[in-house]
């Protein structure tokens, strides 16, 4: 288990961008491209990425060398990864996942993850995962509460980890789960992950983009879809949008 080599830029539009741009100028990674600053982060369904001074923006830039039908299993291992950075730093029962990808802290979020993705000229499937972890400061603003480990930091850590730090520590923890994807399959790393993704199996409401669907979730499908059980009884699998776990229309 090697972790992938960082390129740690000072300033950069969007890691994710930047990433982008590596991959269609031919590169495959896996490379890590973190930035000090980002000008115009990007997050989920097209919203804007505050980046507060301090905080963590890096993403990693892979080729996958699997079906592409296997690529969402990866939001998982990232989600994992992310969640194990912030456990370094604060109590462990603290940090949980809610689906697909933000980490929370307290309940409130305190990483994000945002995966593009594209084909290179030879056909392969590259794969940009964005992940912002908020270290020093929880952006203002947003329309669900967030937060920073700063906030919530060990009595026996002593101090926010430096973009450095933290960027060592995420490059080691995606590595080793990726080496237990690839090796182990994906049943371990979901089972890893819903153990950390409370509510996976109460009421659920769901925003999509017209529309707002309740019912109770029951899980995830192997292919990362949220399972929601509808009150009219039929299946829903929701692979996008903004879910809000124990809540009822
Ligand atoms: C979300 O929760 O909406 C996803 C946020 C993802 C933010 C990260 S910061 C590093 C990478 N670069 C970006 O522009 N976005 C991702």
């Amino acid at each position: 288990m090697t972790p992938a080599p960082v390129r740690l830029l000072e300033e950069t539009d969007s890691t994710n961008a930047e990433a982008r741009r590596l991959a269609e100028a031919g590169e495959s990674g896996p490379l890590w491209v973190v930035a000090r600053r980002q000008t115009a982060g990007r997050g989920r369904r097209g919203r804007e990425w505050i980046d507060r001074t301090g905080n963590l923006s890096a993403t990693l830039l892979t080729t996958m060398r699997r079906p592409p039908a296997e690529a969402a299993q990866l939001t998982f291992v990232a989600a994992l990864a992310a969640a194990e950075l912030v456990d370094a730093f604060v109590p462990p029962s603290l940090v949980t996942i809610k689906w697909p990808n933000d980490i929370l802290l307290a309940g409130d979020k305190v990483a994000g993850i945002l995966i593009e993705s594209g084909a290179h000229a030879n056909g392969s499937l590259w794969l940009a995962v964005g992940i912002g972890v908020n270290l020093a400061r929880a952006p203002s603003g947003t329309d669900r509460p967030a937060t920073a480990l700063a906030d919530h930091l060990r009595g026996d850590v002593t101090a926010v980890p430096t973009l450095e730090i933290a960027t060592a520590i995420l490059a080691r923890t995606f590595a080793v789960w990726m080496e237990r994807w690839e090796n182990l399959g994906f049943q371990p790393v979901l089972d890893a992950w819903a153990a950390r993704a409370p509510g996976l199996d109460g009421p659920a409401v769901a925003r999509l983009g017209h529309e707002t669907v309740s019912g109770r979730a029951e899980g995830v499908d192997p292919d990362g879809a949220l399972r929601l059980r509808l009150t009219d009884g039929a299946l829903r699998l929701i692979s996008a949008g903004d879910v809000f776990f124990g809540e009822t229309v």
